[in-house]
């Protein structure tokens, strides 16, 4: 339901913006928007050889992000690994692959909490946009944790490489 100018009351951590046009309905800006140009920045190394990543948003209540990533001409493939929450992505440019199929520009992949397999890389680089609803763990033959990705992990990572210049952390709990 829209909010009107009447039942409107303004916390001081909101900001209140009349559009233009004359409308009734109060826009709402609130703590946490965003908006940043991808460009502006930098590439930081994943924990994998060959893959790259600008952390866009960090997702500090599921242990995720919302993250480009980028895999250069043939770099090794990825582990075998299990996504404890689930990850959706848009593959942007080339190919690349799980037993479901192979993923192409402008693919849409969904891949539900509790997933877990291996996918394989063809022979050309590969961008992509994907929101991790929480982390990744890698996994070895026996099916055992060997490491884990996390929202956190990104941020340390992309902080060191002077890449979270656009980010606000939510403030500690008391
Ligand atoms: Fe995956």
């Amino acid at each position: 339901m829209a909010i009107t100018e009447n039942e409107a009351e303004a916390p001081s951590s909101m900001r209140y913006l009349q559009p233009p046009g004359g409308s009734k309905v109060v826009a709402v800006e609130k703590p946490g928007a965003m908006l940043v140009d991808v460009e502006s920045i930098p590439w930081t190394p994943f924990p994998m050889e060959g893959t790259y990543f600008k952390l866009l948003r960090l997702d500090e209540q599921n242990g995720g992000a919302t993250v480009m990533f980028k895999t250069v001409a043939g770099a090794p493939t990825a582990p075998l690994h299990k996504h404890v929450g689930h990850l959706e992505l848009y593959n942007l440019t080339g190919h690349w692959g799980y037993a479901i199929g192979r993923v192409g520009p402008h693919h849409y992949m969904y891949e539900p909490s509790g997933t877990i397999h291996e996918p394989y890389n063809e022979t050309e680089e590969f961008t992509m946009f994907a929101v991790m609803r929480g982390p990744i763990a890698g996994l070895d033959e026996n099916g055992v944790v060997n490491s884990i990705v996390d929202g956190e992990t990104l941020y340390q990572l992309a902080k060191e490489n002077d890449a979270v210049g656009h980010l606000q952390r939510v403030p500690p709990l008391d």
